[in-house]
């Protein structure tokens, strides 16, 4: 089902080895008896989602291909040649929703729409009606971050599906694994101090003024950088995004030291350039999954308008029990 398994540290690249043969019909069929429409095919937290995921399992490719990603029990994976990329947009991202649901609980990107698949693409700049365009509506590159980083609850997980690659030297998609940014921190005294500091101390992430009532309201959520670990073997699980803490710290002079702005600073290094990484340019019909917990991400820049992408973040518990907003459009 899966061949070539390939490591980069608890990075794997496989191949999908298998045929859908009339599975896409029948997933396709449970979906539109339970959704009453598909929400111009961005679809949405369904209510049933425990009861719907039970349904998803009678199918038998995705029932194995989620058990088959479970067991390689790694924090990012690149499956090539996915199967999809052929079919119309409604059909494919009811197989994106389906196997998402297999893996988690999709949640909604964007809070006014309540859209699960997210297109990550360049808007026009007539579309974006003067408001900020955020990492995954324009081009160029994404500092390493992880999604959701200034709400209580991030997401767990994400996917990346490649619907179409760019077709310039530009847009590598980038992951860097919690063992690698501990082990770069650790190279230096100033590293191995930040470390602890920022483990030891809450800082401010101020939620961008995009997502918050208006500029003028100032949403902060305020978490340490590297968080208790919740899984045997891990050290942490992180929340990183440079410039939603940059602010954060303007904003809360009185929560920040120049030690912890030191802090911050040696942290931004090691994630833009110092630890290692697993980069590459995604072909199209690729799906990567990451965990938002224990990697960050982020991309290259690019210059082909025409790269899309689409972009599912799933929780581990379902949208029913989750406190706050969810991750919303950014990257
Ligand atoms: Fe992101």
């Amino acid at each position: 089902m899966l061949s070539s398994v390939e490591y980069q540290g608890k990075i794997a690249k496989v191949n999908i080895d298998f045929s859908w043969n009339n599975d896409f019909n029948i997933i396709f069929d449970i979906l539109s008896q339970r959704f009453n429409g598909f929400n111009d095919n961005g679809f949405y937290p369904h209510p049933d989602e425990v009861v719907l995921r039970q349904e998803l399992k009678e199918v038998s490719t995705l029932r194995r291909l989620a058990e088959r990603i479970g067991a390689l029990n790694v924090n990012g994976l690149v499956l090539h040649n996915l199967g999809l990329r052929d079919l119309p947009e409604e059909r494919r991202n009811a197989v994106l929703y389906a196997l998402t649901l297999m893996l988690g609980y999709p949640t909604s990107t964007d809070q006014r729409t309540g859209r699960v698949a997210w297109d990550v693409k360049a808007r026009p700049a007539s579309d974006s009606d003067g408001r900020f365009v955020t990492f995954s509506e324009r081009v160029g590159s994404a500092d390493m971050h992880t999604d959701s980083s200034f709400y209580p609850m991030p997401e767990e997980q994400f996917i990346l599906y490649v619907v179409n690659a760019a077709q310039c030297d530009g847009g590598h998609s980038i992951l860097i694994d919690a063992d690698d940014v501990y082990a770069a921190l650790q190279r230096t005294p100033e590293g191995a101090a930040a470390f602890e500091l920022l483990r030891t101390t809450p800082v401010p992430f101020r939620v961008p003024a995009v997502y918050a009532a208006g500029d003028d309201n100032l949403e902060i959520h305020v978490a340490p950088v590297f968080g208790p670990p919740v899984r045997a073997g891990d050290r942490f699980t992180m929340r990183w995004r440079y410039d939603a803490i940059k602010k954060g710290l303007a904003a809360r002079p009185d929560m920040g030291s120049p030690a912890l702005e030191d802090a911050v600073e040696i942290m931004h290094r090691v994630a833009e350039r110092e630890a290692t990484r697993f980069m590459e340019q995604l072909p199209t019909d690729t799906l990567m999954l990451a965990d938002n917990h224990r990697m960050l991400h982020g991309r290259t820049t690019y210059t082909d308008e025409r790269r899309h992408l689409i972009r599912i973040r799933m929780s581990e518990v379902p949208n029913a029990q989750r406190i706050g907003p969810s991750g919303v459009v950014r990257d």
